[in-house]
């Protein structure tokens, strides 16, 4: 069984399909170990409390250097053996240390159809007013392994939403969410846990069936 440790910062609805498919047996090889939140107010510390998951609070503020930041951070993921990361909705930005330690073993979801509408400074609401005075007709969500490039990693899933003449950015955030970002992240992190993913160099691969992760 892998153990999968949940990276968190807000409301934690990503987190919550997360937990709702493991519990209804979707994430099979797989179980969500932990919830590390990097602010303590978090909801979603509470929804992981809810369902009997184990939590800690990592603040990037407490650490007086990014190195004493990520060595607490690693004193955790080993705590909990952690083999792979999921960030969902999580609003610090890892380092390339962080990322090294676990090549194509962090995943990441965003409210867009990368590679548009990521990178620095595309996060939350950013990303979806963006692509309202875009004028885009589709957007979508992506879920990606972490690499050093923000928002670049090799892309697992991508799903397409429309976008309405009508729409603000909280309601095209909210339909980004609900028909697809909830759905795909569950997904993804099945595949990982089946071992169906394989990178090949900024491609994946999906298997069929399951081979060795
Ligand atoms: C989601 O839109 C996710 O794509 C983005 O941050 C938001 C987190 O929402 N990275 P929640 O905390 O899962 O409700």
């Amino acid at each position: 069984m892998l153990n999968i440790a949940v990276l968190v910062s807000g409301g934690g609805t990503n987190l919550q399909a997360l937990l709702d498919a493991e519990s209804r047996g979707g994430i099979p090889g797989g179980r969500i170990a932990c919830v590390i939140s990097s602010k303590p107010e978090a909801y979603a510390l509470e929804r992981a409390k809810r369902a009997g998951v184990a939590t800690e609070v990592l603040v990037r503020k407490g650490f007086a250097t990014p190195e004493e930041y990520d060595a607490a951070l690693f004193s955790l993921l080993d705590k909990y053996d952690t083999g792979l990361v999921v960030m969902a909705g999580f609003m610090t930005i890892i380092s390339d240390r962080v990322v090294q330690r676990y090549p194509n073993r962090i995943i990441n979801i965003h409210p867009s159809l990368l590679p548009s509408f990521g990178g620095g400074g595309f996060y939350g609401l950013r990303v979806h007013e963006a692509a309202l005075a875009r004028g885009v007709k589709i957007t979508g969500a992506t879920v990606h392994f972490v690499n050093e490039v923000c928002d670049g990693g090799p892309i697992i899933l991508q799903k397409a939403v429309e976008v309405l003449p009508e729409d603000t950015p909280e309601t095209l955030q909210r339909r980004v969410m609900e028909q697809a970002e909830w759905s795909l992240l569950p997904q993804a992190v099945a595949l990982f846990c089946q071992g169906r993913l394989r990178v090949e160099g900024s491609r994946v691969i999906i298997r069929e069936s399951e081979e060795g992760r």
